[in-house]
């Protein structure tokens, strides 16, 4: 194999760039290879195609910068569309990729990115084409890999902003309710929940109750602690709700989750009669330079996945295990999302140290940990 391409796909995460200079030096540096950069993800085979050579120079200093240096897109071309309940595959989509993917010497493809990537990616293996994948997702919510790069990054972020809002809570006496992102899974909300000091975390997972929050904070004052802090997954929902959405999307069907925490401090505040405010984290959990954990992990990965191809694998996705970087098959990569199971472990130490996740049961499992 001499020629070798690698993108990134999907919302930007710390790390990425990490990934690409790993890939590029592993390639070059260990298999004598060269290294294509696709920019814009599986866009940038379209049309007039968007690449770019990446030699070792080229990825110099990579390894703290944030986003990635090829670009990015959530969605696009490439998307199974869905008529009358079956898949309808953009075939000629993937035609025009692969006949440009010929054209321009690329034997084989490195794709970082998210659910959506990886399923694009799966694609072009099904078609015949080499590829290996990168998992990356700041929510860590795919099931093959133990974590992915960004979520530990991503976590620090969140809990120092946690840190940083109690300070206006407690000085105050005020509800502060922080929404985290997180559409499938609320990993980013109760990690840095339970190390930032939430009071009550709200998690797609466990549907919540307003009643039970204001509750917790009544409770709260009642004891004397006149402040109360919230993380909220921005994909959490109540008991009888869905999730609430800023708007149903573009063009590309993307729909974007918003809203939920300033409702929930209007809610709190109405319910309580207390001051109650919200700050939305946003992309600030996604940007910027990834911590030492994340570097290493994305550094492992991308060189590991230049080694899957160089060893003639294709349709594989690097992982986490136990410590270790395997490969697994994209198929079962892609096929199950990762979400906190409601009884797991740091879900019931959450409980035990007070922390109210806004469940109606919620008594009940107090009751059931204190038996
Ligand atoms: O990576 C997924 C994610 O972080 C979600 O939690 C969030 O809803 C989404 O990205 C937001 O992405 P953007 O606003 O950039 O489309």
């Amino acid at each position: 194999m001499k020629t070798i391409a690698i993108l990134t796909g999907g919302g930007d995460a710390p790390g990425l760039n990490a990934v690409i200079r790993a890939a590029v030096k592993t390639a070059v540096g260990e298999f004598g290879m060269r290294v294509v950069g696709i920019e814009d993800s599986f866009e940038g085979l379209l049309g007039q195609t968007h690449t770019r050579e990446l030699t070792a120079s080229d990825v110099r200093g990579l390894l703290p910068r944030g986003g990635t240096i090829l670009g990015t897109r959530n969605r696009g071309s490439f998307v199974v569309r869905q008529k009358d309940g079956a898949d309808l595959m953009p075939d000629e989509v993937y035609r025009e990729a692969l006949d440009n993917l010929d054209r321009l010497g690329i034997e084989a493809v490195v794709a970082v990115g998210g659910e959506g990537t990886l399923a694009i990616a799966h694609e072009f293996h099904k078609r015949g084409f080499p590829i290996a994948a990168v998992p990356k997702t700041i929510d860590n919510d795919l099931a093959a890999t133990e974590l992915t790069f960004g979520f530990m990054t991503a976590l620090d972020i969140a809990t120092e902003a946690l840190d940083r809002l109690h300070t206006t809570a407690e000085s105050h006496d005020r509800v502060m309710v922080l929404e985290v992102m997180g559409r499938h899974a609320g990993w980013i909300a109760l990690h840095s929940g339970v190390s930032g000091g939430a009071d009550v975390i709200l998690i797609p997972e466990i549907p919540f109750s307003l009643e039970q929050v204001a509750k917790k904070i009544r409770e709260r004052d009642a004891g004397g602690s006149a402040f109360t802090i919230v993380v909220a997954a921005e994909g959490a929902k109540e008991v009888r709700g869905d999730v609430m959405y800023l708007d149903r999307g573009d063009r590309t069907g993307a729909a974007r989750l918003g809203g939920l925490g300033h409702y929930l401090a209007s809610e709190l505040g109405e319910r309580t009669g207390k001051e109650a405010r919200c700050v939305v984290l946003g992309h600030i959990q996604r940007g910027g330079s990834p911590n030492a954990f994340d570097r290493m992990l994305a550094t492992n990965f991308g060189a590991a996945a230049v080694r899957a191809l160089a060893r003639g694998r294709s349709g594989v996705m690097v992982a986490l295990h136990a410590a270790n970087i395997r490969t697994v098959p994209l198929e079962e990569a892609i096929a199950r999302l990762k979400t906190v199971p409601p009884e797991s472990q740091l879900v019931r130490t959450a409980r035990d140290v007070g922390i109210s996740f806004g469940a109606p049961d919620e008594d009940s499992h107090h009751q059931e940990g204190d038996k």
